[in-house]
């Protein structure tokens, strides 16, 4: 399980020159292993799409290098290519193709060529049977983006490099793509990902990389950046109450104001919850509604870096 299928060394990757040039990665290193879903989670402009596209071959790195199953992409272009499948960040469909034909397409430039019948049972696993014969400029959002995921598993390879891959969609479309996604991996694909949504890397990653301005600031499953933080839950209600009172109620080890909500790091969120609502009421006001959350990759990214993930 823990063989290193994509090795990432020392890469460093430039855009432009001189004055213009742009680091989009410096000096990043990273292991993927067989059978993982791995996600790349950071902020527009962090170098995740830079990152994939050295992957791919598509991006010459400016130092360091990737090697798949032990072969340098650089060298061996075509032969690190064929254990790939990939989803472009925006795929230019072509748009005069139907959904059909543009699935042998895809395949047939991996050199897979598809039988009709082929075809077809790539669609019905996305649940595209019926849109066969359609024009791809036809198809609506979430039916494009599991077009793309079909694209993507078209040579039926055993990595599949999936760049945001439900960016702009519904909760309920993305829901519908998680699935399908999981089902990839459990047919024994390796996935990478890339997202900014804490919740996406969260709900399919076994490990993430948190990624900002081009290099990997923490790597491990979600479940240990999330424990290393030494955070506690959060308590969030609309009470008005002065932060220094609301510092001494029992279990509180840190109250904030964040816009008009009042915000309790605690460790006993009940006894904390019982102790704020005999406050309240002595001051007169009532608690409303609070929510209790967790300590989420979210605030792994802004200890890390200071910045929210998401603007
Ligand atoms: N073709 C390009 N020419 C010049 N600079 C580029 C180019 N592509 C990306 N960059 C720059 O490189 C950096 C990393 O960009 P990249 O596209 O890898 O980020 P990203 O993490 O994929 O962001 P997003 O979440 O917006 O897709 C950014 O500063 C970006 O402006
Ligand atoms: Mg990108």
């Amino acid at each position: 399980m823990n063989e290193t299928l994509i090795r990432i060394e020392n890469l460093t990757a430039v855009y432009g020159h001189g004055a213009r040039q742009v680091r989009a990665l410096d000096n990043v290193t990273l292991d993927i292993h067989q059978g993982e879903i791995f996600g790349l989670l950071g902020p527009n402009g962090a170098g995740k799409t830079t990152l994939l596209s050295c992957v791919e071959g598509i991006l010459q790195p400016e130092a360091g290098g990737v090697r798949i199953a032990g072969v340098e992409v650089t060298r061996q272009p075509q032969a690190t290519k064929s254990h790939l499948g990939v989803q472009l960040q925006h795929t230019a469909l072509l748009d005069d193709l139907t959904v059909a034909e543009l699935v042998e397409v895809y395949a047939a430039l991996y050199e897979v060529f598809l039988t009709p019948a082929e075809i077809s049972a790539v669609l019905a696993r996305f649940d595209l049977e019926d849109q066969a014969q359609k024009l791809s400029r036809r198809l609506s959002g979430g039916q494009k983006q599991r077009l793309a995921l079909a694209l993507a598993i078209a040579n039926d390879p055993e990595i599949v490099l999936l760049d945001e891959p439900t960016s702009a969609l519904d909760p309920r479309a993305r829901r519908d793509v998680w699935a399908m996604i999981r089902t990839l991996h459990q047919e024994g694909r390796t996935i990478v990902l890339t997202t900014h949504a804490m919740e996406e890397a969260e709900a399919l990653c076994g490990r993430v990389a948190i990624i900002d301005g081009g290099e990997i600031v923490a790597c491990d499953t979600p479940a240990r950046l999330i424990a290393g933080l030494d955070a506690y839950p959060v308590l969030k209600t609309a009470c008005d109450v002065a932060l220094a009172q609301a510092e001494g109620l029992p279990g509180v080890r840190m109250a904030r104001y964040t816009g008009e909500y009042l915000e309790l790091e605690t460790s006993e969120p009940q006894a904390t919850l019982a102790a704020l609502q005999v406050l309240a009421t002595t001051l007169g006001h009532s608690v409303g509604d609070v929510t209790l959350r967790q300590p989420n990759l979210e605030d792994v990214f802004l200890k890390l870096t200071g910045k929210a993930l998401v603007a």
